[in-house]
């Protein structure tokens, strides 16, 4: 067993502001800023980090809200991803009714949560559900595509100026309303015009309105993007065309009502994409052809400049493919933002991947008491135990919420989920550190022990943990996690050196008077509690550690 030299500590206080945060400006227009590739949402003058939830797509209407509260409230989520309806909102062309918005803004407010607001307009999953009758059921007025063997399909057109606009109408009266009702208080933060768009089982339209395009010059933002010469767009993108040519239509599409939205209230906007296999295995006539796929998010960043990022829905189970997800979509002028995850135990593990990268927020999908489960994409029904994992994990950020999304957007953060072959992974914290994560170890042993083999820490059948890593500086990192041992390593610059914990302090947050997250002191972690490494279990902890080599 290694011996660790106790310290005698210099430090007194009991209570340490490690980062204030700047006091909040109340009344200023959320919104996202970026700099030196990170990108961090803005709320109240700070950074926010979206600790969300998603609520089931029939979740919003008044009589549901109560159902909904409950589990916002017991996840210790601080904000709801929630849909707003045309039909809802305009079931009658021109007239409107927000009664449904009103009550859902004063609502949040009761329950002191923040709000996305999902527009649910010409699609929906790609489709017309959620337009009102009038429109659904007009296709002369408001046409469909016209697939490559002149049938019809079920997905409207991007290049109908009759839907384009009456879509904008009813946007621009939300954005409106919005305005009145919350244009001071910011209770609504984001807004996602449309949801996962695109086009199974056509790559575009082929109608005569969308040939005449197709034939027509790529514009010189897309090629200038590209790095490519003139040419139709066939001629320009040759086998990608047909893709590329629909991206960029329904990414103006959105642009322009998002514009038109902005210019009533300028919130930030964003899309969700129903994702294509992120490796690269599929071809566009599997998957919503159109829509925000990693292979397009340079089409959206160049045609819909209203938009601030393309954000992936992730449902796939496994690790590997989890992690591929976040690593496309995690790249330069995209911000990262999860906006629907599967609400299952098994996927919970994946907020410490998606934080862990400095992502502005993250949000399982369809957790409330509504009475439905979308098993296989997530669980089979709600319940408290459901709610757990998830809970768990908000728990360790909520106190330092603030703190956490200053940290990532100006420092640097990292983070890793479980993998499912359960074994430890190493990150590069800088040239001079290291960290392994490890799974399913007893606190005073390791795994490799053979006198252990055949006696597994119990409850840990599935993999259920993480970690999360903030750089503070001056070789000291903040440290929370669930369900994982932490060990810090010797990193290259530092080779021949061996490295010691100077200091491992266990402390909380609090806010003091001003609203500022304060650490307050607890104790210091040593002897057992840190022979084997940091271990984590599913109590909320959080440590400073501070390295040091001899
Ligand atoms: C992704 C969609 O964006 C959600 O609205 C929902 O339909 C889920 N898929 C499936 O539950």
């Amino acid at each position: 067993m290694r011996y660790l030299r106790n310290k005698i500590l210099a430090i007194s206080l009991t209570s340490l502001c490690i980062f204030s945060s700047a006091a909040f400006a109340q009344n200023s227009l959320p919104r996202i800023e970026s700099k030196n590739g990170r990108s961090a949402l803005i709320i109240d003058g700070a950074p926010f980090s979206i600790l969300g939830v998603q609520a089931n797509n029939s979740s919003n209407y008044v009589s549901q809200l109560p159902l909904v509260w409950k589990a916002v409230n017991e996840l210790k989520a601080n904000t709801l991803e929630i849909p707003v309806a045309w039909e809802q909102i305009e079931p009658k062309e021109g007239q409107f009714d927000f009664s449904y918005v009103d009550e859902l803004v004063k609502q949040a407010r009761e329950n002191n949560t923040k709000l996305v607001l999902l527009w649910f307009g010409t699609w929906k999953n790609t489709g017309p559900a959620y337009m009102p009758s009038w429109a659904k059921l007009d296709n002369k007025r408001f046409p469909r595509i016209i697939k490559k063997d002149g049938t019809l399909s079920y997905c409207h057109t991007p290049h109908s100026t009759n839907t384009l606009e009456a879509d904008k109408k009813a946007f621009v009266a939300l954005m409106r309303h919005l305005k009145k009702i919350d244009g001071d208080t910011n209770t609504v933060i984001m807004v996602q015009p449309q949801n996962e768009v695109g086009t199974y089982g056509s790559v575009r339209d082929y109608g005569p309105e969308a040939e005449k395009k197709f034939k027509a010059q790529v514009p010189a933002n897309v090629l200038k993007k590209y790095n490519k010469k003139a040419g139709n767009w066939q001629e320009v993108f040759g086998e990608n065309a047909d893709e590329y040519f629909h991206a960029y239509s329904i990414a103006s599409y959105i642009n322009e009502i998002a514009a038109a939205g902005k210019k009533e209230l300028n919130l930030p906007m964003y899309v969700n994409a129903a994702l294509r296999d992120p490796f690269g295995n599929q071809k566009a006539d599997s998957y919503a052809s159109g829509g925000p796929t990693d292979n397009v998010i340079e089409m959206y960043q160049v045609a819909a400049p209203n938009i601030a990022m393309s954000a992936p829905d992730i449902y796939f189970r496994a690790s590997a493919t989890y992690e591929e997800v976040l690593k496309v979509y995690d790249r330069a002028g995209n911000p990262l933002f999860v906006p629907e995850t599967g609400g299952d135990r098994d996927f919970a593990r994946y907020f410490f991947s998606v934080m862990g990268r400095g992502a502005i927020g993250y949000a399982p999908f369809g957790l409330d008491y509504t009475g439905y489960g979308n098993y296989p994409l997530g669980n089979k029904i709600v319940t408290p135990e459901v709610l757990k994992p998830f809970r768990e994990q908000y728990e360790l950020l909520a106190p330092m919420m603030r703190t956490w999304a200053k940290l990532a957007y100006e420092n640097k953060v990292f983070g890793q989920g479980e993998g499912d072959d359960r074994k430890p992974q190493y990150i590069t914290l800088s040239k001079d550190w290291k960290v392994k994560l490890s799974y399913q170890e007893w606190h005073f042993a390791s795994k490799e022990a053979t006198w252990l083999k055949g006696d597994p820490v119990p409850n840990r059948e599935v993999p259920t943990g993480g970690a999360l890593i903030a750089d503070l500086g001056d070789n000291t990192y903040l440290v929370t996690g669930l369900d994982v041992r932490l060990n810090f390593e010797i990193g290259d610059a530092q080779k021949g050196k061996n490295l010691i914990l100077d200091r491992v302090e266990e402390g909380h947050f609090v806010k003091n008077a001003k609203g500022e997250e304060v650490w307050v002191f607890d104790r210091v972690w040593n002897g057992d509690q840190i022979d084997y490494g940091l271990n984590f279990n599913r109590e909320p902890r959080i440590l400073k550690v501070k390295l040091a080599t001899y």
